[in-house]
């Protein structure tokens, strides 16, 4: 079977001053960003998403320390670490996300198709499988 999320290597130039990576529109990312945020500073054990979305889809990428992405989109559940800030993962709509094992150095860089809009998340997971369900 077809994983959930598909790995994305970012494109990287790297010198002896160091390291440059890149992240396009429609090139290393399969869509035009429209927001991008990121998480730090999360606390041991703490867990964050626990939400799917409608209508965004992400790239997630730690450009710093690490962390474990758990997915699912009600099919199938995978996990991912994330420890490469040359390296992504990207995420469909409709899936399952749940983010923790956060290293103290993590920096979690998340970007999405969709501006922010709290009516399209759903943080119900039996709510979720059902709207998977009904597809
Ligand atoms: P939340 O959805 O709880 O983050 P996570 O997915 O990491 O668990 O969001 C935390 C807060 O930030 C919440 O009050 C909503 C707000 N927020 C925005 O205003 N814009 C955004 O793009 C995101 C992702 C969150």
């Amino acid at each position: 079977m077809e994983g959930i999320a598909k790995k994305i290597v970012f494109l990287t130039n790297k010198d002896e001053r160091g390291a440059l990576t890149v992240v396009e529109n429609q090139k290393q990312i399969p869509f035009d960003m429209k927001r991008l945020f990121y998480i730090y500073g999360v606390k041991d054990e703490a867990a964050r998403g626990n939400h799917a979305n409608i209508n965004s889809e992400f790239v997630m990428a730690a450009l710093a320390g690490s962390v474990r992405v758990k997915i699912d989109d009600g099919n199938q559940i995978e996990e991912h670490i994330l420890n490469n800030p040359a390296e992504g993962i990207y995420i469909p709509k409709m899936t399952w996300k749940v983010m923790d094992e956060f290293s103290e150095d993590c920096v979690l860089l998340v970007m999405s198709n969709e501006l922010y809009d709290n009516n399209e998340y759903i943080r119900d997971y039996d709510q979720f499988k059902e709207k998977v369900l009904r597809r």
